[in-house]
């Protein structure tokens, strides 16, 4: 009796990067109407044809639902990744929501990040902000943790610098503040249950190498 093939469940990080992941997926011939809907409060999307199924959480969670196997695949920030740091394989680099993780302040704070005094460090990212400083800076700072707006930290002065996203760069300049450094380059990121990478492996990987191939066809566009 033939094996009956069961669902691969995604797990979309809501928002921007949903709509581009699921511009992407239909690229590869794998729609899913109902989702585009902005109406409708469900939760869960199927494709029964392709037996697969999709549902949208919210960034941090997408890790989560996959590291436990809820989801096998998952679509997500690399900030995202780095800060929760689930037990996850980050498999394919999808090329969009290019942003960077950098060190901001006024321009002035770059001497301090130079100097002995203990400075703080206001961020949504502790475990980022901590990596970097500790690990790879090898300097004490005192990290405070925020939920956003972080650039509002160095002009209250809550913090001297901030660890967070810049895109444009537009939230910076607009409020006075300038990149002092780089922490790493941002973007949307595959990332699969490590058992689901096992038991589903062919499905899995063709889907990965359809993905791959029409992304590199963009790059060379
Ligand atoms: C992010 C980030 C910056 C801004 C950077 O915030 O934290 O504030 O975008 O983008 P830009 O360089 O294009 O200006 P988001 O809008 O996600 O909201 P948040 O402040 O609540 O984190």
């Amino acid at each position: 009796m033939e094996k009956e093939t069961r669902y691969l469940t995604f797990a979309l990080t809501k928002g921007r990067l949903a709509n581009k992941t699921l511009q992407l997926l239909e690229q590869v011939g794998i729609t899913c109407e109902e989702m585009k809907d902005p109406a409708s409060r469900k939760l869960i999307f199927v494709n029964e044809e392709r037996k697969l199924r999709f549902f949208l959480a919210k960034g941090p969670d997408v890790p989560t639902y996959v590291e436990y196997g809820a989801a096998d695949i998952g679509v997500v920030g690399k900030d995202t990744i780095l800060e929760e740091g689930r037990k996850i394989y980050e498999v394919l680099d999808l090329g969009f929501g290019k942003c960077r993780m950098c060190v901001c302040g006024p321009k002035e704070a770059g001497n301090l990040l130079n100097g002995q005094e203990l400075i703080r460090v206001a961020t949504k990212y502790p475990r980022i902000a901590k990596d970097y400083f500790y690990n790879q800076r090898n300097q004490t700072v005192e990290i405070i943790k925020l939920n956003g707006s972080i650039e509002l930290a160095p002009i209250v002065g809550l913090s001297e610098v901030i660890v967070d996203i810049v895109e444009t760069g537009s939230t910076l300049r607009e409020n006075g503040l300038v990149v002092l450094e780089e922490v790493c380059p941002l973007s949307a990121r595959v990332v699969v249950n490590p058992v689901s990478m096992r038991m589903e492996n062919e499905r899995i990987t063709q889907l990965l190498d359809a993905l791959n191939s029409v992304i590199t066809g963009q790059q060379q566009k």
